[in-house]
């Protein structure tokens, strides 16, 4: 935020799920790669989480978990500030402020709250609205606020996110038209990071890697792990002599990816001709693997382990977010007459 006023990037982090190898190519990676280019805000959603997570060691264990992920991925938290949602309370304030210029009519429009509404309406419910707790239904609000007491230009999303992002731009209007003249909040806008087919990675059945489909590799699986988890990938039975279409298979489609160039089409061409076997297939899936993820995983392992510098960590991100929630807050207090 120095006077070069680079513009600034937020990514917000939902911690709902241990982060498997689809996550890391198709987000981490393309999510750190902004720090060269913006001032780089990355936080973990852990107030959204707890809109679907009841468990509170789960809640802990997967804030922590993800934290930890993104860290051994490379975050560099002296480059970038990095936090939890939870630890700024300047946030449920100004979510509150802001609730009181926003329309219920743009959160009942909201994806999620309708998609919830179809699900009910589709099992004959007659009240649309139930399992709808205020949290789920105050979602777009909460992460307009958490972009907004940022002063985020840019937040890289998928499609999915792009409505809320627009909603924040829109609160953000509502905002200015009423106060404008003594405090202004900045309108952000989405940027969708590039889906092309360098992104989609496939699951261990083929379609792409999902949590939904229960085909992802986590992430951090110890080794043998790992051995036991491609060893159950299922393949053709095409017997080990006779020639194999290696683009049918998601363990060879993952070697590509992940493997080294010249083992790759060495396994390509042995498995045309005729000869080579998956299970072999899957062994150098295995290695590969292992050879990239081993130092990360240790990296992960430390971070996690109890009395790590993980929370020291997040608690310094946390002084460096409330640098600039905190007069934010205060701007916004005086402009709307509260305290
Ligand atoms: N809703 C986002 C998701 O599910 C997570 C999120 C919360 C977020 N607040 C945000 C993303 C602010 C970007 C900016 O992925």
């Amino acid at each position: 935020m120095g006077s070069t006023a680079r513009k600034v990037s937020l990514t917000g982090i939902k911690p709902t799920g241990e982060p498997h190898l689809g996550n890391y190519i198709g987000a981490i990676l393309p999510a750190l790669k902004l720090v060269d280019d913006y001032e780089s805000l990355y936080f973990i959603a852990d107030l959204h989480a707890l809109t679907t997570i009841r468990d509170r060691d789960l809640l802990r264990h997967y804030t922590r978990s993800v934290a930890a992920t993104w860290l051994a991925a490379g975050l560099d938290p002296d480059r970038t500030t990095f936090y939890r949602q939870s630890d700024i309370r300047e946030i449920p304030e100004l979510t509150w402020v802001l609730s009181c210029l926003t329309g219920k009519g743009l959160m009942n429009r909201a994806h999620a709250y309708k998609a919830a509404r179809d699900r009910n309406r589709a099992a004959g419910k007659e009240d649309l609205d139930a399992g709808v707790n205020m949290g789920l239904f105050n979602y777009p609000m909460l992460m307009a606020v958490d972009i907004l007491i940022m002063d985020a230009d840019v937040v890289p999303v998928g499609r999915d996110q792009v409505q809320h992002v627009e909603y924040a731009a829109d609160i953000a209007g509502a905002f200015n038209a009423v106060y404008g003249d003594r405090f202004r909040l900045k309108i952000p806008a989405a940027v969708i990071p590039d889906e092309g087919s360098a992104q989609t990675l496939p699951g261990v059945d083929g379609r792409k890697m999902s949590k939904s489909y229960g085909n992802t590799i986590p992430l951090f699986e110890s080794e043998a792990g790992l051995r036991k988890m491609i060893r159950r990938i299922p393949t053709d039975s095409v017997p080990l002599d006779e020639p194999k279409d290696p683009d049918s298979a998601a363990v060879f489609t993952l070697l590509e990816r992940f493997g080294e160039a010249d083992v790759v089409a060495e396994t390509r061409a042995r498995l045309m001709a005729g000869g080579m076997g998956w299970g072999e297939v899957k062994a150098q899936l295995t290695d590969a693997l292992n050879a990239q993820f081993a130092p990360l995983r240790e990296r992960y392992e430390a971070l996690m382990a109890p009395g790590s510098e993980l929370d020291d960590l997040l608690a310094h991100g946390a002084d460096k977010a409330r640098k600039q929630t905190r007069p934010l807050l205060e701007r916004v207090r005086d402009a709307v007459g509260i305290g």
